[in-house]
């Protein structure tokens, strides 16, 4: 147990010196009683609110909570608004900008007199993002996840954020919806605060926090604006304090079985394969080094147990009805590691006693499952020697095996702008290939992977191609993508060298991805191949070109995923 002074925060506002008494003095200028704080644990409440952050728009209010729960604990909070990562509206990407909200996170916590934090967030990158800075900060901190939105309503259908965007938008192109249909599913498709409800990369990265012991148990599958999430939000502020009097810090949460046991549950929830690129770097900022195959070889023993969309049929409204996370988890624990400690203070599996399930067609028993085996599968071959990843229970199953000549795209433009054309002569056999969409080439590996069918092929009734490229995929997407191609064509991978009719062999089973091309006819093109321009030439896009790793090793910073300790600061 720690003692007032030797909280963190008492080097600022304790002791004699000049500067302890000009923190105090502008304490008091805060509005506060020296009786208030003095002695308090100080929580910082990271704060990803937005006004353009429709995932995030209730967090201003449930900061409010948080506050309530650390004053009834005894504890002083402090608010922080940091950079808010709208996956809808941030352009190119939020996948730019993930490492930067984590730098913002750690040096936050690190430069001001913080004792514990509440991290507050939910949309995709966003929880990656703090989780990254605050391992990094090596504080007490607990997460608060921002809950997943209601489920969509159109017509008597219920929508899936995300998910049915993209079906509903290929029905547009088909011609199949008119404009008054589709200003009707603009005002159904997400109708409340929260992050997507499917299970995109919102979804699986909460969750894997969840599992992950950095938050209370059965937080991630409260809906966003039930009543439990603002109970839920009080009790984390409650329990950051007592974590901080415990010193049960996240350094002490996440090891390597926590690691291993969030891949386990993104892999049973059939989660976002942005999840694969997120855990490597979160891992990364723990000391511990995941690789592409430990997805590949956890995936083989986990059976999707989530039936939620877009590899199922529900909503996470429905998952939380269910039993949620907990519920899930207790179909599991033979796969997890029970034993290790989370925010509770106490052992997993304490919190999972009492788990249940009440929908056995949501949350599938072992001997029913959504699909045998995990979600994500590793590839590897000539055209991907760092790897590649493949969602491939959201694939029409036909295509997991499939050879068929390559149509070539060399960035996102280029695509656009070509691919209803008839003379491309795309087949349904064809495979689509896109490049200049990695970290570097995209720039921010933005989610490009759901390549468009053309439009023909859409009024055809085709719905899946075989489509490769360097980028990511929305988790609220599907189809035969093959994704995070590594390394990526911007640095000259040999996504740079595929020609319009190349053979390219996709084997899901085999787990290869091969461009049927000889060696030296390969070694000619690259010997011929000329490196594309610096998408930067200045500014934050520069240091992240200067220092972004590929995919397989998680896009993190080269000198933030560095192992080594950072000096506290002098507080006098
Ligand atoms: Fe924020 Fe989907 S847009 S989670
Ligand atoms: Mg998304």
């Amino acid at each position: 147990m720690k003692a007032p002074e030797d909280l963190r925060s008492h080097r600022w506002f304790g002791g004699g010196e000049l500067r302890n008494f000009s923190h105090r003095a502008r304490a008091r200028q805060l509005g506060y009683a020296a009786d208030e704080h003095l002695g308090k644990p100080v929580i910082g409440i990271l704060n990803t609110w937005s006004d353009i952050n429709p995932c995030h728009m209730h967090l201003r209010e449930r900061a409010e909570q948080v506050k309530r729960g650390v004053w009834q604990a005894g504890g002083f909070p402090l608010e922080f608004p940091v950079a808010t990562l709208s996956e809808t509206y941030q352009k190119p990407t939020p996948m730019l900008y993930r490492n930067l909200l984590a730098m913002e996170t750690e040096e936050l916590l690190r430069s001001y007199p913080v004792d514990g934090a509440v991290l507050m967030g939910g949309c995709d990158k966003t929880t990656p993002a703090l989780l990254m800075g605050a391992a990094s900060a090596g504080l007490p901190s607990i997460f608060v996840p921002a809950g997943p939105m209601l489920r969509g309503h159109w017509r008597g259908e219920v929508l899936g954020s995300g998910t049915d965007m993209w079906k509903y938008w290929d029905e547009r192109r088909a011609g199949r919806i008119g404009d008054q249909e589709l200003s009707e599913l603009e005002r159904g498709l997400a109708r409340s605060p929260g992050h997507c409800m499917t299970m995109g990369t919102a979804s699986t990265m909460t969750s894997a926090a969840e599992v992950l012991g950095v938050t209370l148990p059965g937080a991630a599958s409260i809906p966003a604006v039930d009543s439990a999430h603002h109970r839920m939000a009080a009790a984390s502020g409650a329990r950051i304090v007592d974590m901080v009097w415990e010193d049960l810090t996240i350094t002490k949460i996440l090891d390597e079985r926590a690691y291993a046991d969030a891949i386990t549950t993104v892999l049973a929830l059939g989660g976002s394969t942005n999840a694969v690129i997120h855990l490597i770097a979160m891992a990364g900022r723990s000391g511990i080094s995941l690789s592409l195959a430990d997805f590949d070889a956890i995936a083989r023993q986990v059976p999707v147990l989530a039936n939620i969309r877009p590899g199922g049929d529900w909503l996470m409204e429905d998952f939380y009805y269910a039993g949620g996370l907990p519920g899930l988890l207790s179909r599991l624990t033979d796969l997890l590691h029970p034993d290790r400690i989370t925010v509770t203070g106490r052992p997993l599996a304490e919190s999972l006693a009492g788990a249940r399930v009440h929908d056995d067609d949501v949350i599938r028993p072992r001997g029913n499952p959504v699909a045998a085996e995990g979600g994500v599968a590793v590839l590897r071959g000539n055209l991907a020697p760092g790897g590649a990843v493949i969602k491939h229970i959201a694939a029409e199953s036909r295509l997991l095996t499939h050879t068929g000549p390559a149509v070539v795209f060399d960035d996102y433009r280029d695509l656009q702008a070509r691919i209803d054309d008839p003379a491309l002569g795309i087949t349904a056999d064809s495979v689509l290939v896109l490049r200049g969409s990695g970290p570097l080439g995209g720039p921010g590996m933005p989610e490009y992977g759901m390549l468009p069918i053309p439009k023909y092929l859409l009024a055809e009734g085709v719905r899946d191609m075989v489509r490769i490229s360097d980028a990511r995929m929305s988790g609220t997407s599907y189809g035969a993508c093959v994704l995070h191609v590594a390394p990526e064509s911007h640095v000259g991978g040999p996504l740079a060298l595929v020609r319009d009719g190349d053979p390219v062999t996709l084997d899901v089973p085999g787990r290869t991805l091969r461009l049927e091309v000889d060696d030296a006819e390969l070694a000619d093109r690259r010997a011929a191949w000329t490196a594309p321009p610096p998408r930067f030439e200045r500014g934050y896009g520069a240091l992240y070109s200067a220092h972004i790793t590929q995919a397989d090793e998680g896009c993190d910073f080269d000198f933030l995923a560095r192992a080594g300790g950072t000096a506290e600061p002098d507080a006098r």
